[in-house]
């Protein structure tokens, strides 16, 4: 198996990937963090096997590096992704893909002319309970699919001392980064599971602002994005971004004419697979409730690897599509697709509810209305201020305790 030469930009996420590259056979030559606590973490992990930059510019000329994994800043992946690609170097972005409509277009475009691979690093839809759902609807025993629901729901402590690498400025995408925009996590996998995609959304906002003394200083107001979409199968889906409901969890339920899978809140992966009673397929009860297991080669290493052993698979996914040349599972149509859901579903919820059409930008017509757009709730990386809110209440903004509790931990 040929070795993949890759860099990493960000170390922070990109350093808990690190494992499952090299047990991939991956050599990962170059790191780029400007962060003087991960790029050590980096050289404590990969000591002389790796170059240490902390700039792009210079990170990106690193001789014989084939493959780049973006972990830089949340809303900042595609102007580097398109970079890499006019330079042949494939690319593996974590989401969002790209932050802006402009930035999608631009970022298909530099795909499309590009010889090397773009996919998107979405780990949630190799979860095993995921695979499991996708495995069922490929079946067909569920019939036509009719509806399908996804949630991310992530809280964290608000009252924590303890950031964890949450921010690093008053000006980081965390505190920015409005309900709809983390969605990849609960629209991917219900999307790959049916094949089905967005071609018109609407989302409302869940308001209930963080407490006014707690230790962190977001400038959105809402702890969840409820967001619908209609397909361009006629099946509709309602999915989360990034929730903060009591009781985390990450759910998924998938509804055909004949039979409905999901995987069953709080019981660390057991799914629910039910039928009609005149449709229960041969060698199935009407209610089936299970534990799925491994059915794969590298079911150990899958065990061990982070995000329910999603990031083991997606590392490998990308490996397989450079080594076998074949098309990426998550490529920049499917990506560029989800960030637009995730952007126009921000503005629907800015305004209550009113409904997007999402672009195509395999059409030249959807490009063309989109191309200019670089309408941005966050801070650009060239310090411009935020071209539009990230609150659907224009007047929220943390509390100067918040402000202040957050300064000191970062200066902590
Ligand atoms: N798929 C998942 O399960 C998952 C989990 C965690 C994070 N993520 C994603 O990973 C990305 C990174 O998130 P994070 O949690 O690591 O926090 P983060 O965004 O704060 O980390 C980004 C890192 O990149 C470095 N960086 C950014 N711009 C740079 C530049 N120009 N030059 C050098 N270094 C630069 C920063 O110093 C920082 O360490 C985000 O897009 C996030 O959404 C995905």
């Amino acid at each position: 198996m040929k070795n993949i030469k890759i860099g990493i930009f960000g170390y922070n996420r990109g350093g808990h990937l690190a494992d499952n590259i090299l047990a991939l056979n991956g050599d990962i030559v170059a790191v780029c963090e400007k962060n003087e606590k991960y790029l050590n973490l980096a050289k404590e992990k990969l000591g002389d096997t790796a170059t240490y930059y902390k700039d792009f510019d210079s990170f990106i000329e690193h001789s014989g590096m084939e493959a780049v994994l973006l972990a830089n800043y949340f809303p900042e992946h595609a102007p580097y992704a398109i970079r890499c690609l006019e330079k042949g170097i494939h690319v593996l972005s974590e989401c969002i893909p790209n932050g802006t409509m402009a930035e999608g277009v631009a970022l298909v475009e530099a795909a499309e002319k590009s010889s090397a691979k773009y996919m998107l690093l979405e780990n949630y839809p190799f979860m095993l309970f995921n695979q499991e759902m996708k495995k069922v609807c490929d079946g067909g025993s569920l019939g036509k699919i009719l509806y399908a629901e996804g949630e991310y729901n992530h809280a964290g402590n608000v009252y924590s001392e303890d950031l964890n690498g949450l921010y690093d400025s008053l000006k980081h995408w965390r505190h920015y980064v409005g309900r709809t925009y983390y969605l990849t996590h609960s629209l991917a996998p219900i999307a790959y599971a049916t094949g089905a995609l967005p071609v018109r959304v609407t989302a409302m906002p869940v308001y209930c602002p963080a407490p006014s003394d707690c230790n962190r200083a977001s400038y959105v107001g809402e702890r969840a994005a409820i967001i619908t979409t209609l397909n361009d199968d006629k099946s509709v889906f309602k999915f989360t971004g990034c929730a903060t409901f009591g009781g985390s969890d990450n759910s998924y339920r998938i509804c055909g004419d004949k039979g409905t899978i999901e995987n069953v809140r709080g019981s660390e992966g057991k799914i629910m697979l039910r039928y009609n009673d005149w449709t229960v397929p041969e060698g199935k009860e009407k209610t089936n409730y299970y534990m799925p297991e491994w059915d794969d080669k590298d079911a150990e290493l899958i065990k061990k690897a982070g995000h329910g052993g999603g990031d083991f698979c997606i590392i490998r996914e990308f490996f397989d599509c450079i080594r076998q040349d074949k098309k990426p599972v998550f490529d920049v149509y499917f990506a560029t697709r989800l960030s637009s859901v995730a952007i126009l579903a921000h503005r629907s919820l800015l305004e209550f509810g009113v409904p997007y059409d999402i672009p195509d930008f395999r059409n030249k017509a959807d490009r063309d209305k989109w191309k200019e757009d670089t309408l941005s709730p966050f801070y650009y990386s060239d310090g411009r201020e935020p071209s539009m809110p990230c609150c659907s209440n224009p007047d929220y903004k943390p509390s100067n305790q918040q402000i202040d509790n957050v300064k000191k931990l970062i200066e902590k």
